[in-house]
């Protein structure tokens, strides 16, 4: 697995962090900080850590490393989950090639949109080298506006690729989860609890038939 997003604090960090505390409850997970030295996939594991003691991280400085790391771990890995960049082009193209699945997050905002767009020459290159499976995913979703609806089918477009049906409201459980090292089906929000165990369970339906 791993994320990318052109900009910045497109939640990149927290899809990754829900996504590896809730798998690490029944698989051999590890987490890789792909994007030193900001680290905030080693802060929130340093804080998960400190109440849930166990879980494996990792980090790397360069797509060099990454794919070193990779090659150490997967043997007796269930799961690897890599929290990507916002703009290194070496070691996105490094994630697309490795991961078995992308998550692109994008939140709902059209500079967004356009600026993800980017990332359509990097799965482009990547995909000379393996078939990419890559979606999007949005982060502080608002249903049911038009908005929302309107930029689904521009990021699509813009992207060549399609959403995850699991969608990530705008929660306050998002952020403060990620400051405590938990994920949001650990703090107390019932819609993000749903959510988070929707996304996992989507995310591993679509690693098992890949
Ligand atoms: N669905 C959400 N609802 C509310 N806040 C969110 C949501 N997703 C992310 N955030 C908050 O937005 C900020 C950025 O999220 P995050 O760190 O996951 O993004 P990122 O893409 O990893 O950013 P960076 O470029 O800093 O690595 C964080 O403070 C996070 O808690
Ligand atoms: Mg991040």
């Amino acid at each position: 697995m791993g994320g990318y997003q052109v900009k910045g604090r497109a939640g990149r960090s927290t899809v990754a962090t829900n996504i590896t505390g809730e798998l690490a409850k029944t698989y051999q997970t590890v987490l890789i900080d792909c994007d030193m030295p900001q680290g905030s996939a080693l802060s929130w594991a340093a804080l998960r850590n400190d109440w849930h003691p166990g879980l494996r991280v990792e980090k790397v400085a360069n797509h060099r490393e990454l794919v070193a790391t990779v090659e150490r771990l997967k043997p007796d890995t269930e799961y690897l989950v890599l929290d990507g960049p916002p703009r290194l082009a070496e070691m996105t193209r490094a994630i697309l090639v490795l991961a078995d699945l992308c998550l692109v997050p994008i939140g709902a905002s059209p500079a967004e949109v356009w600026a993800t767009s980017d990332l359509r020459t990097l799965i482009e290159d990547a995909t000379k080298v393996r078939r990419v499976n890559a979606r999007l995913i949005w982060t502080r979703f608002r249903a049911y506006t038009t908005l929302a609806q309107e930029l689904s089918v521009d990021a699509e477009n813009a992207l060549g690729l399609v959403a995850l049906k699991t969608t990530l409201g705008y929660r306050v459980a998002y952020a403060e989860a990620l400051g405590q090292g938990r994920t949001a089906a650990e703090v107390h929000d019932s819609h993000a609890k749903e959510e988070v165990k929707a996304l996992l369970s989507e995310v591993t339906r679509l690693l098992a038939k890949h």
